[in-house]
């Protein structure tokens, strides 16, 4: 399996403009909307003349971000006001409570194809699975995936909680950000649909909960930070879950779970490309990678604060993986999936630090940032 690739990128729509400047070159009276002279008074021509050519259309006649004459995406902008960048203003807007108001800090090149990827493959829990095939699933197999299933569900809430916690912080000036953020909580919301779904098909339901994980993932929720949260969540945890959506593809004991894993990995990808992708926009602005990798460090320290008894995944997730790897609880059954689990553990070590090193950072941070992963966060989410 090979670690998550970032996507193409879309033509190169970043600039340089100054901290809080009308970016767009828009800031001029004449620029803005025409004034009116009264009610009843018709426009001159000139006035309605637009101030920039036209928007680009796609051949099919989509219409997309990239397809108009956008401002640049300024390096800061100062938190005020409520609007997208490049608006004319006569006076500074009032004070805003956003947090995120540099690009270093939320943006990532590959936005806009990520966006439209994600709007193109919305899925719908309801129809765009198979129910019927989910049915007549041995009881040992429908009992181990609803374990699984149900310690995935605890991760999917985490993942649907957390970008919706950020949007509101970010800068309406980098929009983009929060709409690529607002289709993942889209498509968290459906994975926690989908999960509770598939548990109840059969009657199984919900499983004992694990108070250690539950902990692990508060140790997530409580992060403030939005660069360090989106690398726990994004690049660490989603990106450790895409390996196991894989796992799970081969090991679904039906089509019904089966479809649910390959849609869900889809989903998952373009979470952890806009993860890197932003990521590698952080890192390209430091003169030293590893700093950044410090303060990561550190965030994980901070969950650690939080999590208790946590070394690995949850024995009673390790063997549930293990009765659907072997297909059954038999001793041979048992044996094979065991072996099938620990090879899986050690190949999801392996993606994790190939993906950090990729992203920029040292051996010996990767190293470091992995392993407190791994006890953070019992190696998954
Ligand atoms: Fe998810
Ligand atoms: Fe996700």
């Amino acid at each position: 399996m090979s670690a998550p690739r970032t996507t193409p990128e879309e033509p190169e729509q970043r600039s340089r403009t100054p901290a809080g400047a009308p970016a767009g070159g828009t800031g001029s009276r004449q620029d803005g909307p025409p004034a009116a002279d009264g009610p009843s008074a018709v426009p001159p021509a000139a006035a309605t003349a637009p101030a920039g050519p036209p928007a680009h259309l796609e051949p099919g006649g989509a219409l997309l971000l990239t397809g108009l004459r956008l401002a640049p995406v300024p390096d800061e902008a100062s938190p005020q006001g409520i609007m997208f960048r490049g608006a004319p203003r006569a006076q500074p807007g009032p004070g805003m409570p956003y947090t995120l108001a540099r690009r270093d800090l939320v943006w990532a090149d590959n936005l806009n194809e990520l966006i439209e990827r994600a709007k193109r493959r919305q899925w719908n829990a309801a129809t765009d699975i198979p129910w019927e095939a989910g049915r007549r699933v041995a009881p040992d197999l429908e009992e181990a995936l609803a374990d699984v299933l149900t310690w995935m569900l605890q991760q999917e809430y985490a993942a649907w909680y957390v970008p919706a916690k950020f949007v509101s912080r970010i800068h309406p000036a980098y929009t983009e950000v929060g709409l690529f953020l607002s289709t993942q909580v889209v498509d968290e919301a459906r994975h926690v649909e989908a999960c509770i779904k598939r548990l109840y098909l059969n009657g199984v339901g919900l499983r004992e909960v694990s108070e250690s994980t539950e902990s692990s993932i508060k140790g997530l929720l409580m992060q403030d930070d939005f660069p360090r949260t989106s690398f726990l969540l994004h690049v660490l945890g989603e990106g450790t879950f895409t390996d196991l959506f894989h796992l799970m593809i081969d090991i679904a004991p039906d089509a019904a779970t089966r479809e649910m894993m390959v849609r869900s990995l889809e989903d998952e990808a373009r979470h952890v490309a806009y993860g890197v992708g932003r990521l590698r926009t952080q890192l390209a602005s430091q003169r030293d990678p590893d700093a950044v990798g410090q303060q990561f460090v550190e965030a994980l320290e901070s969950r650690l604060s939080f999590t208790y008894e946590v070394s690995g995944i949850p024995l009673p997730v390790q063997q549930a993986l293990a009765v659907l790897a072997g297909g059954g609880r038999s001793p041979d059954a048992a044996a094979r999936g065991k072996e099938r689990v620990r090879a899986f553990v050690d190949e999801l070590n392996r993606n994790r630090l190939q993906r950090l090193r990729e992203a920029g950072f040292s051996e010996k941070v990767a190293d470091h940032i992995s392993q407190l992963h791994i006890r953070s966060a019992g190696g998954l989410m």
